[in-house]
């Protein structure tokens, strides 16, 4: 039996990150992953650009039902010690928007300097290897595979949630919780569009590729200042995506489709010098025309009537339809699209400092598989980077 000094389960940001801070302290490391490929959400991620980190990175961007949890760990590797090694491996990197750091070179840069940082410390990696039973005896993990059993002293568990099962996302880390009696966390699709029945729908449908800066909150949630993207399903973009990992079945979501006017204003002057214009089309100047001719028969509220005609309560009517308009989703599209699982291996029973069991001396969960969800934004890399290093640091 093939015997490791530490053996990491996934290939993905979290494992091989890790895979690397353990080989750097001159332990002998194996990464077994199932797919054919390392860290194909890393390849895939900011639109083949990577966001790999997020400079206003603090706990608050994170959901778990233990907010403090992830504190310890974001405090001790930071979005600069990522840039660090970046600029190490000559990569550069540029800020979008909102603290949100890009590769300037392809993801696939970001992939070779984790590869690279393994394969400098002597680590080893192992693709195409499903992964069976897992047991504990003697002091010793043993892990069996189609290729026989390996064993080792200490066993992290990289991987990842239920999103994409596509490109490879099992409940693995799941099963390895609950084996080792750790309780989970309901785990649900987050960062994931919205999608709507019926009538509804079909007017979304007909929307379908408009874009517009809204602010949207879920009832649980924050309110989030970014885009909406109409898509034939329903409803999607930054601000809908992040929305998306605090809303809950049968609640709506608020969509504030004039964040930056104030439309009580708009209609109450449009009023005094045109009086014969339809609402909608005096909203033409702030929203896309094609959004402006569905708003009546998505609010259900008369846009199409001239501004002459509508009573001041019901021009108050509109102008609070207008920043408060209130959406019913009947779904999400699931794991198939979603970003990110939130949920999963609960914080109480691990260490927040270097995420070991406190169930299983030697055992490690981190990445998405535990209980801390970020925003959109590059939060969730960061995540993955810092808890592993948390880990890599003992493991
Ligand atoms: P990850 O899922 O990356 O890796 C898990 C690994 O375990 C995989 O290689 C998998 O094959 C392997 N595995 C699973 N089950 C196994 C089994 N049974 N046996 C063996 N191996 C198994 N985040 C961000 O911060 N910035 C961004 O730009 C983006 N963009 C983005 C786009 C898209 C489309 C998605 C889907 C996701 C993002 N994310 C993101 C989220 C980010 O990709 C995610 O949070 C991290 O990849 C999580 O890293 P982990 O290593 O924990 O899991």
């Amino acid at each position: 039996m093939p015997h490791f000094d530490t053996l990491i389960l996934g290939a993905g940001a979290a494992g091989l990150f890790c895979a690397s801070r353990v080989a750097a302290r001159g332990r002998r490391v194996l990464v077994i992953d199932h797919a054919k490929k390392p860290a194909e959400k890393v390849r895939i991620s900011g639109g083949g650009r990577c966001n790999f980190t997020n400079l206003d990175t603090q706990p608050e961007a994170f959901l778990s039902d233990n907010p403090h949890f992830a504190k310890s760990a974001l405090a001790r590797y930071t979005p600069q010690d990522f840039c660090q090694l970046m600029s190490e491996h000559s990569l550069t990197w540029h800020e979008k928007t909102l603290g949100q750091l890009f590769c300037d070179q392809k993801s696939g840069a970001v992939i070779s300097l984790l590869l690279r940082e393994l394969e400098r410390y002597g680590g080893h990696l192992q693709l195409n290897l499903g992964v069976g039973e897992i047991k504990h005896v003697d002091d010793r993990f043993l892990v069996d595979t189609a290729a026989g059993v390996f064993t080792s002293d200490s066993l992290v568990v990289a991987t990842g949630g239920l999103s994409i099962p596509k490109m490879g996302a099992t409940g693995l880390a799941y099963r390895i919780a609950e084996q080792f009696g750790h309780s989970l966390i309901t785990t649900r699709p987050a960062l994931v569009p919205l999608t709507f029945s019926g009538a509804q729908k079909q007017h979304f449908s007909d929307l379908s590729g408009v874009s517009i800066p809204v602010s949207c909150q879920a009832e649980a949630g924050p309110s989030f200042a970014e885009n909406l993207l109409f898509t034939h399903r329903g409803l999607s973009g930054p601000a809908v995506l992040q929305a998306s990992s605090y809303w809950r079945e049968s609640q709506s979501v608020e969509l504030n489709l004039l964040p930056d006017h104030a439309a009580q204003e708009i209609l109450n002057q449009a009023r005094q010098s045109q009086a014969r214009q339809t609402v909608k089309s005096v909203l033409k100047d702030y929203l896309p025309a094609r959004l402006t001719e569905k708003l009546s028969p998505l609010t259900g509220l008369p846009f199409d009537k001239n501004l002459a005609e509508l009573s001041n309560s019901l021009m108050a009517e509109l102008s609070h339809c207008l920043h408060h308009w209130s959406c019913l989703p009947a779904g999400s599209e699931g794991y198939r699209t979603a970003e990110v699982t939130l949920g999963g291996v609960a914080t109480d029973a691990l260490s927040s400092r270097t995420m070991e069991s406190q169930h299983q001396t030697g055992l490690f969960f981190i990445g998405e598989c535990v209980d801390v969800t970020g925003w959109l934004g590059g939060y969730n890399f960061q995540w993955a980077w810092a808890s592993a290093a948390a880990a890599g640091a003992v493991a």
